[in-house]
């Protein structure tokens, strides 16, 4: 079995590393069995969406992802000319690999353009295409100004394995139209790399770098401080919108100090539209925060990123996956948008949604600093997820390799393979949760 997996942005590693390891995984029980039969060959695609150390790099050392085996290198532009890039490259490297899967994940442009070109592939000979995975299907903000959401539907539409990591993802998918067999309620694979990094977070120095900790020991108080990431083109991309964002967060700032580990987005917008004025001086390098003001930092790594994540009084910010970090490690977050495509992590984690008004923000932080938090940690956030993913395409390949041309179907029996893990109709209860942990387990 050959299974592609494609990275290219940020978000994209922590979600595909846990993947490679759980292959990683199956492979040792084979070759435990001295079979090769069952191995499955990965071959793992960077398109280069992203390309700085600071974006890019330093995420494949944190989370011990192997080297890219194939590199395209598409670099930034426009949607259309960046995706058009990622398709127009993807397309060779499908038709000289001949995998019987592709894996993608989350909702950047790389996402859409990978499964584009492999929903429309036909291998020379047979005609047939690849199976498409979708990790992190379903989610929907119903927001179509942001381009995720576009990369979102149009994958989910394209793809014949749908893994999702909330309960609304599987609605969506239902609400739209989507077979109930293609769809696998598995968890989240960025809480898999979460989990599976804490240990090495703690020994990050980051705190003390920054003087807000005497030691990295998490029993030894902490200062208190406040993070905060902006990158959203919505928010960031209008002096009228980013303008009132920076001033809600100035009344915090005089209490806390922020750190802002600033995407290159933001940055460039900044300088743009002369708001350096909100920022203590300069770059903060390694250097001690004060104790109030708001702190320029270079993007960071992940483990140091999710060391300040556990330790902060608060996060502030308009990602999308930070929603779901936060509420895994019980620290509040506020989310400086109109809605969120995550809504678990507001009904049951720690996530308040602001808008991005200064009086907006205002009153979420201060709710959010008050607040008594119940937060629960969501099902299937438990460290499995990319286990639970590999067993269902593994069950799917067995079936049939790849999807007929001419039918467009799965050729086997793949969705009687895996059909006891889908959700056969409408709201689960928490009864039919059980019914799917215990059909993914068994699967
Ligand atoms: C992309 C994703 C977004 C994700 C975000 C995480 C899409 C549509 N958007 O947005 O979902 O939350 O990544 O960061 O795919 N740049 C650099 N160095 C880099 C990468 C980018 O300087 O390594 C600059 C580029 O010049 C570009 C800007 O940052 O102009 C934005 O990069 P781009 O990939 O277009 O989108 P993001 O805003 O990062």
């Amino acid at each position: 079995m050959k299974i592609m997996i494609i990275v290219g942005a940020r978000p994209n590693f922590m979600k595909a590393a846990p993947i490679v390891s759980a292959i990683r995984a199956h492979n040792g029980a084979f070759s435990a069995l001295e079979s090769a039969k069952g191995r499955i060959d990965t071959i793992l695609v960077h398109t280069g969406q992203h390309y700085d150390d600071g974006m890019s790099g330093a995420f494949f050392t944190d989370l011990g992802l192997p080297e890219p085996d194939i590199y395209l290198g598409v670099g930034s532009g426009s949607h259309a000319m960046q995706t058009a890039e990622i398709m127009r490259q993807f397309e060779g490297v499908v038709l000289s690999e001949k995998p019987d899967a592709v894996i993608v994940v989350g909702d950047v442009n790389s996402t859409l353009g990978c499964a584009l070109v492999a929903s429309k592939i036909a291998f020379p000979g047979d005609g047939d295409r690849p199976l498409i995975a979708h990790v992190e299907a379903g989610l929907r903000s119903f927001d179509r100004a942001m381009p995720e959401e576009i990369n979102r539907v149009i994958t989910d539409h394209l793809s014949d394995l749908l893994f999702v990591t909330e309960e609304s993802g599987i609605r969506n998918l239902q609400n739209e139209g989507i077979t109930p067999d293609a769809i696998h309620f598995v968890g989240n694979t960025m809480i898999d790399s979460l989990l599976a990094s804490q240990e090495k977070a703690k020994n990050s120095s980051i705190l003390v770098d920054f003087g807000l900790n005497g030691s990295t020991d998490s029993t030894t108080s902490v200062h208190q401080y406040v993070l905060l990431t902006l990158h959203r083109p919505s928010n960031v991309d209008n002096r009228e919108v980013l303008l009132p964002i920076l001033e809600g967060l100035q009344e915090l700032s005089s209490s806390y100090p922020i750190l802002f580990p600033m995407h290159p987005r933001t940055r460039r917008r900044i300088a743009e539209f002369g708001l350096e004025h909100f920022f203590s001086s300069g770059d903060v390098t390694r250097r001690r925060v004060a104790l109030h003001g708001i702190h320029v930092l270079e993007p960071l790594g992940y483990l140091e990123f999710l060391c300040l994540m556990r330790h902060a009084a608060l996060v502030v910010t308009d990602s999308g996956g930070i929603q779901e970090e936060t509420t895994c490690l019980r620290v509040p977050c506020v989310t400086v948008r109109n809605n969120t495509e995550r809504p678990v992590t507001v009904t049951c984690g720690t996530n308040t949604i602001a808008g991005t008004t200064k009086q907006g923000i205002q009153r979420a932080v201060k709710k959010s600093l008050e607040g008594y938090h119940h937060a629960e940690i969501p099902d299937y956030w438990d460290g499995k997820a990319a286990e639970r993913i590999v067993k269902v395409l593994v069950s799917a390949l067995k079936g049939q390799r790849s999807i007929s041309k001419a039918s467009g179907n799965v050729h086997g029996d793949v969705s009687a393979a895996t059909s006891h893990q889908a959700i056969a109709s409408g709201i689960l209860s928490k009864a039919t949760t059980e019914d799917v942990r215990s059909g993914g387990e068994r699967n």
